[in-house]
Protein backbone atom coordinates (compact mmCIF):
# COMPACT_ATOMS: atom_id res chain seq x y z
CA UNK A 1 0.00 0.00 0.00
CA UNK A 2 2.72 2.06 1.02
CA UNK A 3 4.73 1.29 -2.05
CA UNK A 4 2.09 2.10 -4.21
CA UNK A 5 1.47 5.23 -2.63
CA UNK A 6 4.83 6.14 -3.75
CA UNK A 7 4.36 4.63 -6.97
CA UNK A 8 1.27 7.04 -7.83
CA UNK A 9 2.86 10.57 -6.44
CA UNK A 10 6.18 9.58 -8.53
CA UNK A 11 3.94 9.07 -11.26
CA UNK A 12 2.18 12.48 -11.17
CA UNK A 13 5.16 13.78 -10.66
CA UNK A 14 6.31 12.85 -13.48
CA UNK A 15 3.86 13.58 -15.52
CA UNK A 16 3.52 16.92 -14.70
CA UNK A 17 7.80 17.14 -15.30
CA UNK A 18 6.82 15.20 -19.22
CA UNK A 19 3.88 18.40 -19.08
CA UNK A 20 6.01 21.18 -17.77
CA UNK A 21 8.85 19.83 -20.18
CA UNK A 22 6.77 19.59 -23.29
CA UNK A 23 4.83 23.17 -23.06
CA UNK A 24 8.40 24.62 -22.30
CA UNK A 25 10.03 23.09 -25.04
CA UNK A 26 6.85 24.17 -27.48
CA UNK A 27 7.23 27.73 -25.99
CA UNK A 28 11.07 27.78 -26.37
CA UNK A 29 11.37 26.15 -30.12
CA UNK A 30 8.04 29.23 -31.08
CA UNK A 31 10.15 32.00 -29.29
CA UNK A 32 13.05 30.29 -31.45
CA UNK A 33 11.23 29.97 -34.51
CA UNK A 34 9.86 33.32 -33.93
CA UNK A 35 13.10 35.32 -33.97
CA UNK A 36 14.15 33.48 -37.34
CA UNK A 37 11.68 34.19 -39.01
CA UNK A 38 11.59 38.09 -37.72
CA UNK A 39 15.68 37.74 -38.64
CA UNK A 40 14.31 36.78 -41.99
CA UNK A 41 12.17 39.39 -42.71
CA UNK A 42 14.53 41.70 -41.71
CA UNK A 43 17.55 40.68 -43.88
CA UNK A 44 14.61 40.32 -46.86
CA UNK A 45 13.94 43.34 -46.66
CA UNK A 46 17.50 44.76 -46.67
CA UNK A 47 18.05 42.63 -49.59
CA UNK A 48 15.49 44.21 -51.48
CA UNK A 49 16.94 47.39 -50.79
CA UNK A 50 20.02 46.74 -52.11
CA UNK A 51 18.84 44.86 -55.01
CA UNK A 52 17.81 46.98 -57.54
CA UNK A 53 15.58 45.36 -60.52
CA UNK A 54 18.52 44.57 -63.00
CA UNK A 55 18.17 44.71 -66.69
CA UNK A 56 20.53 41.81 -66.84
CA UNK A 57 22.47 39.71 -64.70
CA UNK A 58 26.03 38.49 -65.39
CA UNK A 59 27.14 35.17 -63.38
CA UNK A 60 30.65 36.00 -62.74
CA UNK A 61 33.20 32.32 -62.52
CA UNK A 62 33.78 33.95 -58.36
CA UNK A 63 29.77 32.95 -57.75
CA UNK A 64 29.47 36.62 -57.99
CA UNK A 65 25.82 38.01 -59.48
CA UNK A 66 26.50 41.20 -61.75
CA UNK A 67 23.18 42.92 -61.60
CA UNK A 68 23.23 45.48 -64.47
CA UNK A 69 21.02 48.15 -62.96
CA UNK A 70 19.53 51.14 -64.61
CA UNK A 71 21.66 54.16 -63.66
CA UNK A 72 18.95 56.18 -62.27
CA UNK A 73 17.43 53.44 -59.76
CA UNK A 74 20.88 52.63 -58.60
CA UNK A 75 21.35 52.60 -54.10
CA UNK A 76 22.71 56.55 -53.96
CA UNK A 77 18.68 57.53 -54.66
CA UNK A 78 17.13 56.10 -51.91
CA UNK A 79 18.98 58.81 -50.21
CA UNK A 80 15.97 61.99 -49.04
CA UNK A 81 18.37 64.41 -50.74
CA UNK A 82 18.68 63.33 -53.86
CA UNK A 83 15.43 62.61 -54.97
CA UNK A 84 15.55 65.43 -57.29
CA UNK A 85 18.99 64.88 -58.34
CA UNK A 86 20.54 65.63 -61.89
CA UNK A 87 22.82 63.13 -62.11
CA UNK A 88 26.34 64.13 -63.31
CA UNK A 89 27.86 62.32 -66.37
CA UNK A 90 31.20 64.11 -66.46
CA UNK A 91 33.67 65.62 -63.95
CA UNK A 92 33.46 69.01 -64.99
CA UNK A 93 37.64 68.55 -65.19
CA UNK A 94 39.87 65.74 -64.40
CA UNK A 95 43.25 66.39 -62.66
CA UNK A 96 46.52 67.30 -64.91
CA UNK A 97 48.67 64.05 -64.54
CA UNK A 98 52.40 64.49 -63.62
CA UNK A 99 53.69 61.16 -64.86
CA UNK A 100 52.71 59.23 -68.43
CA UNK A 101 52.03 56.35 -66.68
CA UNK A 102 51.10 54.24 -70.04
CA UNK A 103 54.46 54.68 -70.54
CA UNK A 104 56.20 51.25 -71.07
CA UNK A 105 59.29 51.11 -68.66
CA UNK A 106 62.69 51.43 -70.02
CA UNK A 107 63.49 48.59 -67.90
CA UNK A 108 61.49 45.54 -68.99
CA UNK A 109 61.93 44.16 -65.92
CA UNK A 110 60.06 46.63 -64.25
CA UNK A 111 57.00 46.47 -66.47
CA UNK A 112 53.27 45.94 -65.26
CA UNK A 113 50.17 45.09 -67.09
CA UNK A 114 46.61 46.60 -66.81
CA UNK A 115 43.78 44.64 -64.83
CA UNK A 116 39.94 43.99 -65.14
CA UNK A 117 37.32 42.24 -63.59
CA UNK A 118 36.76 38.48 -63.45
CA UNK A 119 32.88 38.77 -64.34
CA UNK A 120 34.13 40.83 -67.69
CA UNK A 121 34.39 37.44 -69.02
CA UNK A 122 30.43 36.92 -69.46
CA UNK A 123 29.45 39.72 -70.14
CA UNK A 124 28.67 43.35 -70.13
CA UNK A 125 26.77 46.28 -68.89
CA UNK A 126 24.82 48.57 -71.43
CA UNK A 127 25.37 52.24 -71.38
CA UNK A 128 22.69 53.88 -69.12
CA UNK A 129 23.25 51.22 -66.52
CA UNK A 130 25.89 50.59 -64.09
CA UNK A 131 26.93 46.94 -62.71
CA UNK A 132 26.01 46.13 -59.34
CA UNK A 133 27.46 42.94 -57.08
CA UNK A 134 23.96 41.63 -56.08
CA UNK A 135 24.26 40.85 -52.10
CA UNK A 136 22.98 37.11 -50.95
CA UNK A 137 21.27 36.22 -47.83
CA UNK A 138 24.44 34.34 -46.33
CA UNK A 139 26.61 37.94 -47.15
CA UNK A 140 24.18 39.69 -44.87
CA UNK A 141 23.92 36.78 -42.14
CA UNK A 142 27.37 37.33 -41.66
CA UNK A 143 27.52 40.36 -40.12
CA UNK A 144 26.55 41.23 -36.64
CA UNK A 145 23.18 42.66 -37.54
CA UNK A 146 21.22 43.39 -40.78
CA UNK A 147 22.08 47.32 -39.64
CA UNK A 148 25.98 46.89 -39.67
CA UNK A 149 26.22 44.77 -42.79
CA UNK A 150 28.52 46.59 -45.24
CA UNK A 151 29.52 48.99 -42.38
CA UNK A 152 32.95 48.42 -40.96
CA UNK A 153 33.29 46.53 -37.60
CA UNK A 154 36.58 47.91 -36.40
CA UNK A 155 36.36 51.82 -36.68
CA UNK A 156 39.77 52.88 -37.07
CA UNK A 157 42.29 54.28 -39.19
CA UNK A 158 45.81 55.01 -39.02
CA UNK A 159 46.79 57.55 -36.43
CA UNK A 160 50.23 58.07 -37.04
CA UNK A 161 50.63 60.67 -34.08
CA UNK A 162 48.40 58.43 -31.90
CA UNK A 163 50.46 55.44 -31.80
CA UNK A 164 49.65 55.03 -28.52
CA UNK A 165 50.96 51.20 -27.54
CA UNK A 166 47.57 50.38 -25.64
CA UNK A 167 45.06 51.66 -28.50
CA UNK A 168 47.17 49.75 -31.00
CA UNK A 169 46.98 46.47 -28.38
CA UNK A 170 43.53 46.68 -28.40
CA UNK A 171 42.20 47.30 -31.65
CA UNK A 172 43.97 44.55 -33.29
CA UNK A 173 44.96 46.88 -36.49
CA UNK A 174 48.14 46.78 -37.96
CA UNK A 175 49.55 49.86 -40.82
CA UNK A 176 52.35 50.04 -42.92
CA UNK A 177 51.82 53.48 -44.74
CA UNK A 178 52.81 56.63 -45.82
CA UNK A 179 50.97 59.96 -45.13
CA UNK A 180 51.39 63.58 -45.49
CA UNK A 181 49.37 66.25 -43.50
CA UNK A 182 48.58 69.79 -42.61
CA UNK A 183 47.64 71.23 -46.11
CA UNK A 184 44.67 71.84 -48.04
CA UNK A 185 44.73 68.71 -50.04
CA UNK A 186 41.70 68.11 -52.95
CA UNK A 187 42.29 64.60 -53.89
CA UNK A 188 45.30 61.66 -54.13
CA UNK A 189 46.46 58.96 -56.28
CA UNK A 190 48.36 55.90 -56.53
CA UNK A 191 49.10 53.16 -58.42
CA UNK A 192 48.57 49.83 -56.14
CA UNK A 193 50.23 46.76 -56.81
CA UNK A 194 47.52 44.29 -56.86
CA UNK A 195 48.53 41.03 -54.58
CA UNK A 196 45.91 37.80 -53.09
CA UNK A 197 47.47 37.85 -49.55
CA UNK A 198 46.40 35.04 -47.23
CA UNK A 199 44.06 35.92 -44.92
CA UNK A 200 44.42 33.84 -41.60
CA UNK A 201 40.73 33.50 -40.31
CA UNK A 202 37.28 34.81 -41.47
CA UNK A 203 36.85 37.78 -39.46
CA UNK A 204 40.52 39.03 -40.40
CA UNK A 205 40.96 41.09 -43.37
CA UNK A 206 44.06 42.55 -45.53
CA UNK A 207 43.86 45.72 -47.67
CA UNK A 208 45.83 48.16 -49.75
CA UNK A 209 44.15 51.86 -50.09
CA UNK A 210 44.39 55.51 -49.90
CA UNK A 211 42.36 57.47 -47.08
CA UNK A 212 41.56 61.58 -47.72
CA UNK A 213 40.77 62.38 -44.48
CA UNK A 214 39.16 65.61 -42.97
CA UNK A 215 38.59 66.59 -39.58
CA UNK A 216 40.29 65.40 -36.35
CA UNK A 217 40.43 61.98 -35.47
CA UNK A 218 37.37 62.55 -33.70
CA UNK A 219 33.77 61.66 -33.80
CA UNK A 220 33.22 63.45 -36.86
CA UNK A 221 36.10 61.97 -38.72
CA UNK A 222 35.26 62.16 -42.64
CA UNK A 223 36.66 59.47 -44.51
CA UNK A 224 36.89 58.94 -48.07
CA UNK A 225 38.50 55.36 -49.16
CA UNK A 226 39.58 53.11 -51.89
CA UNK A 227 41.96 50.11 -52.80
CA UNK A 228 41.85 46.36 -52.83
CA UNK A 229 40.93 44.12 -49.87
CA UNK A 230 40.72 40.20 -49.22
CA UNK A 231 37.96 40.28 -46.57
CA UNK A 232 36.18 36.42 -45.98
CA UNK A 233 33.63 38.49 -43.98
CA UNK A 234 32.46 40.98 -46.12
CA UNK A 235 32.50 38.98 -49.67
CA UNK A 236 32.59 35.22 -48.54
CA UNK A 237 35.47 34.46 -49.59
CA UNK A 238 39.57 35.32 -50.36
CA UNK A 239 39.37 37.29 -53.33
CA UNK A 240 41.31 40.66 -54.50
CA UNK A 241 38.05 43.18 -54.50
CA UNK A 242 38.01 46.48 -55.39
CA UNK A 243 36.53 48.64 -53.10
CA UNK A 244 35.46 51.98 -51.50
CA UNK A 245 34.40 53.37 -48.43
CA UNK A 246 32.92 56.82 -47.32
CA UNK A 247 31.95 58.20 -43.40
CA UNK A 248 31.37 61.28 -41.62
CA UNK A 249 31.02 60.24 -38.67
CA UNK A 250 34.18 58.40 -37.86
CA UNK A 251 32.33 55.09 -39.50
CA UNK A 252 29.65 55.22 -37.11
CA UNK A 253 25.96 55.97 -38.60
CA UNK A 254 26.98 56.85 -41.92
CA UNK A 255 28.89 55.51 -44.99
CA UNK A 256 29.26 51.94 -45.99
CA UNK A 257 31.49 49.84 -48.24
CA UNK A 258 30.76 50.22 -52.24
CA UNK A 259 26.81 50.71 -53.04
CA UNK A 260 25.72 49.38 -49.80
CA UNK A 261 24.25 52.82 -48.71
CA UNK A 262 22.99 55.15 -50.36
CA UNK A 263 25.88 58.12 -50.76
CA UNK A 264 28.12 57.20 -54.03
CA UNK A 265 26.65 57.96 -57.47
CA UNK A 266 28.19 55.55 -59.98
CA UNK A 267 28.42 56.64 -63.81
CA UNK A 268 30.13 53.84 -65.19
CA UNK A 269 29.13 50.63 -66.88
CA UNK A 270 32.19 48.80 -66.68
CA UNK A 271 33.90 48.70 -63.52
CA UNK A 272 31.51 46.96 -60.62
CA UNK A 273 32.58 47.98 -56.83
CA UNK A 274 33.48 45.09 -54.81
CA UNK A 275 33.96 42.85 -58.12
CA UNK A 276 37.15 40.45 -57.98
CA UNK A 277 39.88 41.80 -59.40
CA UNK A 278 42.10 39.77 -62.11
CA UNK A 279 44.45 38.93 -62.49
CA UNK A 280 46.76 38.97 -59.58
CA UNK A 281 50.51 39.58 -59.20
CA UNK A 282 52.50 36.62 -58.62
CA UNK A 283 56.07 36.06 -56.62
CA UNK A 284 58.42 36.52 -59.75
CA UNK A 285 55.64 36.37 -61.98
CA UNK A 286 54.10 39.06 -63.82
CA UNK A 287 52.75 41.76 -61.94
CA UNK A 288 49.38 44.02 -61.85
CA UNK A 289 48.67 47.34 -60.87
CA UNK A 290 45.50 49.91 -60.63
CA UNK A 291 45.33 53.33 -60.67
CA UNK A 292 42.98 55.26 -58.30
CA UNK A 293 42.37 58.97 -58.14
CA UNK A 294 40.10 60.94 -56.28
CA UNK A 295 39.89 64.62 -56.27
CA UNK A 296 37.34 67.32 -55.64
CA UNK A 297 35.50 68.98 -58.33
CA UNK A 298 35.76 72.59 -57.90
CA UNK A 299 32.79 73.41 -59.35
CA UNK A 300 30.31 71.41 -57.73
CA UNK A 301 32.25 70.43 -54.51
CA UNK A 302 31.64 66.33 -55.58
CA UNK A 303 34.41 63.84 -54.66
CA UNK A 304 35.09 62.22 -57.51
CA UNK A 305 37.05 58.64 -58.56
CA UNK A 306 38.54 57.40 -61.46
CA UNK A 307 39.91 53.76 -61.90
CA UNK A 308 42.98 53.35 -63.95
CA UNK A 309 43.17 55.58 -66.88
CA UNK A 310 40.06 56.02 -68.32
CA UNK A 311 36.89 54.59 -66.04
CA UNK A 312 35.95 57.33 -63.92
CA UNK A 313 33.58 55.12 -61.72
CA UNK A 314 31.15 58.73 -60.32
CA UNK A 315 31.19 60.52 -57.30
CA UNK A 316 30.47 61.50 -53.34
CA UNK A 317 28.11 64.09 -53.26
CA UNK A 318 29.98 67.16 -51.09
CA UNK A 319 26.75 67.34 -49.00
CA UNK A 320 27.65 63.94 -47.42
CA UNK A 321 30.30 65.24 -45.76
CA UNK A 322 30.74 68.22 -43.02
CA UNK A 323 35.12 68.79 -43.39
CA UNK A 324 35.53 67.08 -46.76
CA UNK A 325 32.67 69.64 -48.07
CA UNK A 326 36.01 71.74 -47.97
CA UNK A 327 39.36 70.07 -48.25
CA UNK A 328 41.02 67.33 -47.26
CA UNK A 329 43.83 67.57 -43.93
CA UNK A 330 45.63 64.14 -44.57
CA UNK A 331 45.92 61.66 -46.82
CA UNK A 332 47.38 58.40 -46.27
CA UNK A 333 48.89 55.58 -48.52
CA UNK A 334 49.27 52.04 -47.25
CA UNK A 335 48.25 48.48 -46.15
CA UNK A 336 46.06 47.14 -43.07
CA UNK A 337 45.50 44.13 -41.43
CA UNK A 338 43.62 42.91 -38.60
CA UNK A 339 44.87 40.75 -35.92
CA UNK A 340 41.91 38.96 -34.07
CA UNK A 341 44.61 36.15 -32.22
CA UNK A 342 44.36 36.39 -28.71
CA UNK A 343 47.06 35.91 -25.80
CA UNK A 344 49.49 37.75 -27.67
CA UNK A 345 49.82 35.39 -30.62
CA UNK A 346 50.43 37.36 -33.62
CA UNK A 347 48.05 36.41 -36.59
CA UNK A 348 49.82 34.94 -39.94
CA UNK A 349 47.80 37.07 -42.39
CA UNK A 350 49.75 38.86 -44.65
CA UNK A 351 49.89 42.20 -45.78
CA UNK A 352 50.97 43.56 -48.97
CA UNK A 353 52.57 40.38 -50.95
CA UNK A 354 53.33 38.94 -47.58
CA UNK A 355 57.02 40.04 -48.37
CA UNK A 356 58.97 42.59 -46.36
CA UNK A 357 59.60 46.04 -48.21
CA UNK A 358 63.42 44.96 -48.89
CA UNK A 359 62.80 42.18 -51.23
CA UNK A 360 61.94 44.37 -53.98
CA UNK A 361 59.81 44.67 -57.41
CA UNK A 362 58.16 41.24 -58.13
CA UNK A 363 57.96 40.18 -54.33
CA UNK A 364 57.03 42.85 -52.19
CA UNK A 365 53.76 45.08 -52.91
CA UNK A 366 54.18 48.47 -53.59
CA UNK A 367 52.46 51.66 -54.02
CA UNK A 368 53.67 53.84 -57.10
CA UNK A 369 53.17 57.75 -58.53
CA UNK A 370 52.00 58.26 -55.41
CA UNK A 371 50.74 62.09 -55.49
CA UNK A 372 48.07 64.91 -54.19
CA UNK A 373 46.08 67.23 -56.26
CA UNK A 374 46.82 70.88 -55.05
CA UNK A 375 44.71 73.74 -54.99
CA UNK A 376 44.97 74.43 -58.62
CA UNK A 377 43.85 71.36 -59.45
CA UNK A 378 47.26 70.07 -60.27
CA UNK A 379 48.78 66.69 -59.57
CA UNK A 380 51.67 66.81 -57.31
CA UNK A 381 54.22 64.96 -55.91
CA UNK A 382 53.70 64.79 -51.85
CA UNK A 383 56.20 67.27 -50.01
CA UNK A 384 56.85 65.71 -46.05
CA UNK A 385 56.43 62.10 -46.91
CA UNK A 386 56.50 60.37 -43.67
CA UNK A 387 55.81 56.75 -42.77
CA UNK A 388 54.16 54.92 -40.07
CA UNK A 389 54.08 50.97 -38.83
CA UNK A 390 52.97 49.92 -35.61
CA UNK A 391 54.90 46.87 -35.51
CA UNK A 392 57.52 46.86 -38.23
CA UNK A 393 58.63 43.32 -37.54
CA UNK A 394 55.66 42.09 -38.88
CA UNK A 395 54.92 44.66 -41.14
CA UNK A 396 56.98 47.44 -42.16
CA UNK A 397 57.27 49.95 -45.42
CA UNK A 398 60.21 51.61 -47.08
CA UNK A 399 59.81 55.26 -49.18
CA UNK A 400 61.44 55.45 -52.38
CA UNK A 401 61.79 58.21 -55.34
CA UNK A 402 62.98 57.76 -59.04
CA UNK A 403 62.19 58.77 -62.95
CA UNK A 404 59.74 56.22 -63.58
CA UNK A 405 57.92 55.89 -60.77
CA UNK A 406 58.01 59.57 -58.41
CA UNK A 407 57.56 58.60 -54.96
CA UNK A 408 56.82 55.39 -53.91
CA UNK A 409 56.94 52.69 -51.27
CA UNK A 410 57.27 49.00 -51.15
CA UNK A 411 55.00 47.69 -48.16
CA UNK A 412 53.49 44.55 -46.14
CA UNK A 413 54.86 41.54 -44.69
CA UNK A 414 53.94 38.25 -43.05
CA UNK A 415 52.45 38.78 -39.91
CA UNK A 416 53.64 36.34 -37.66
CA UNK A 417 57.39 35.19 -38.64
CA UNK A 418 60.78 34.30 -36.85
CA UNK A 419 62.05 37.53 -35.78
CA UNK A 420 59.07 37.98 -33.92
C1 LIG B 1 51.02 45.11 -26.44
O1 LIG B 1 50.92 44.13 -25.43
C2 LIG B 1 52.08 43.36 -25.24
C3 LIG B 1 51.80 42.27 -24.24
O2 LIG B 1 50.81 42.62 -23.36
C4 LIG B 1 53.24 44.26 -24.84
O3 LIG B 1 54.42 43.50 -24.66
C5 LIG B 1 53.45 45.30 -25.92
O4 LIG B 1 54.45 46.20 -25.53
C6 LIG B 1 52.14 46.06 -26.18
N1 LIG B 1 52.31 47.02 -27.28
C7 LIG B 1 52.49 46.73 -28.56
C8 LIG B 1 52.65 47.88 -29.46
O5 LIG B 1 52.52 45.60 -29.00
C1 LIG C 1 40.19 31.37 -47.20
O1 LIG C 1 41.49 31.14 -46.67
C2 LIG C 1 41.51 30.45 -45.43
C3 LIG C 1 42.91 30.42 -44.88
O2 LIG C 1 43.90 30.53 -45.85
C4 LIG C 1 40.92 29.07 -45.64
O3 LIG C 1 40.93 28.35 -44.42
C5 LIG C 1 39.50 29.22 -46.15
O4 LIG C 1 38.95 27.96 -46.43
C6 LIG C 1 39.43 30.08 -47.39
N1 LIG C 1 38.05 30.36 -47.68
C7 LIG C 1 37.50 30.16 -48.89
C8 LIG C 1 36.07 30.51 -49.01
O5 LIG C 1 38.16 29.76 -49.83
Amino acid sequence: MDGAAHFSKERVFRGFLVWFCFWGLLSLTCAGSLTVSRQNFEVQKHLKRLNKPAFKSIQSPDGDIIDCVHISKQPAFDHPFLKDHKIQMEPSYIPERLFDENKVSEKPKERVNPVTQLWHKYGVCSEGTIPVRRTKKEDVLRASSVKRYGKKKHRTVPQPRSADPDLINQSGHQHAITYVEGGKFYGAKATINVWEPKVQSPNEFSLSQLWILGGAFGQDLNSIEAGWQVSPDLYGDNNTRLFTYWTSDAYQATGCYNLLCSGFIQINSQIAMGASISPVSGFHNPQYDISITIWKDRNEGHWWMQFGDGYVLGYWPSFLFSYLADSASIVEWGGEVVNMEEDGHHTTTQMGSGQFPDEGFTKASYFRNIQVVDSSNNLREPKGLNTFTEKSNCYDVKVGKNDDWGHFFYFGGPGRNANL
